[in-house]
């Protein structure tokens, strides 16, 4: 069975990170999002991968190809022109498709669950189109689904008045009936091809349309915050594992220390995992911080943060707390004889000083 995920979007609510890493690749733990969706197609025997994006293919292809190699996955890129809607993602994954059934995922969600149930039902039982739906507290932010007596009636995207608090959490199992539904939508009032639309358009043509419960997690990492709070609970669940080097250094909790990276002279609290090339000096990093690879940390303390690749801070005075670093970044001291602070920001950039 092959399974699209959905990789396009700007991701502006998470501009500057998302100005160079494409927001489905952000690490959480050190692991993009994107992969810990694969893992948990693997787990189920699904290895024909479709990436949609309109953008950075070059990205995909870097980071998929390293995975190919890793999980045996096949991995195919698809070109969506513009963002315009889950539904225009799919018209434009025809040719990927090709008439089987199949999955599609959104590539900005963390889910925590197994896919077999409702893969096995799907597959089972006659049916063009199945949902899995779970209950929030705020369904004005989702696709909505009005369900009476085990049966899907009403679908809405993004409600005003909620007909209930059933979101679509954006795992989707379609024939090739979601085809001629996706040729048959207006564009909605935010100008997307709406998904929520097209499988509304289903239900109303008599296709069946069916849905599931998901139990287990589901988080769509929308914000900053989204992603600090799933990068601390995927840190609270690693395995310790260190490989680099501790000289004369305190550490407590869990750990992962990778290749080529050192650690000298400096307290580590975890959870906390850090990347291959690291150097950390004379510092304190504390829970639920990520380091990406080849960082450089001196004379600091990080705590709850996430740092990406290739990025230097040293010698700062105040506790560095809930950031996320974006990669190649510096924070240094000024050295100058004014006390000054300088900038070199990029859009949407967020400097919270003490
Ligand atoms: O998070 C679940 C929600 O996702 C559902 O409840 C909604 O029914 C569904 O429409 C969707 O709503 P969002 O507004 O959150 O979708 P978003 O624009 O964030 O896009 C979801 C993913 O799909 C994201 O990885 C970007 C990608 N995407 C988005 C668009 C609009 C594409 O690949 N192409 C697109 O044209």
């Amino acid at each position: 069975m092959k399974t699209l995920i959905l990789c396009g979007g700007t991701g502006s609510r998470l501009w500057p990170v998302t100005l160079s890493v494409q927001k489905q690749l952000i690490p959480i733990a050190n692991k993009p999002i994107l992969f810990y969706i694969i893992d948990s197609l693997v787990e189920v025997g699904i290895v024909d991968i479709g990436i949609l994006s309109n953008q950075k293919e070059d990205t995909f292809n870097e980071a998929l190809r390293f995975y190919e190699k890793r999980e045996k996955i096949k991995y195919t890129y698809i070109d969506q022109d513009k963002p315009i809607g889950l539904a225009n993602a799919v018209v434009s994954a025809k040719e990927f498709i090709d008439n089987e059934k199949f999955i599609m995922i959104l590539g900005d969600n963390m889910y925590k669950f197994s896919l077999k149930k409702f893969l096995d039902k799907f597959n089972s039982e006659n049916v063009n189109c199945s949902i899995l739906l779970k209950e929030v507290e705020n369904p004005s932010q989702f696709g909505v689904a009005d369900v009476l007596n085990g049966k899907i009636v009403d679908l809405v995207e993004k409600p005003k008045n909620p007909p209930s608090n059933l979101a679509i959490t954006g795992i989707y199992a379609f024939d090739s009936s979601i085809f001629k539904a996706c040729e048959n939508i207006k564009s909605s009032w935010r100008g997307e091809y709406e998904i929520t639309d097209a499988i509304k358009w289903l239900l109303d043509n008599s296709y069946n349309v069916t849905y599931d419960i998901l139990e287990g997690d589901w988080k769509d990492l929308g914000t900053p915050e989204d992603i600090l709070k799933e990068n601390m609970n995927r840190l609270i669940g690693i395995k310790e594992n260190v490989v680099g080097e501790i000289i004369s250094s305190d550490i407590s909790g869990k750990i992962i220390l990778e290749e080529n990276s050192k650690i000298i002279n400096s307290i580590i609290r975890g959870p906390v995992s850090i990347g291959d090339g690291v150097m950390i000096e004379n510092s304190y990093i504390g829970p639920y911080t990520s380091l990406g690879n080849n960082v450089s940390i001196s004379n600091c303390q990080i705590e709850n943060s996430i740092i990406l690749d290739e990025s230097n801070i040293s010698d700062i005075d105040s506790i560095i707390d809930s950031s996320i670093v974006e990669k190649g970044s510096v924070i240094k001291k000024s050295t100058q004889l004014r006390k000054v602070s300088s900038f070199l920001l990029a859009k949407n950039s967020l400097v919270i000083l003490e």
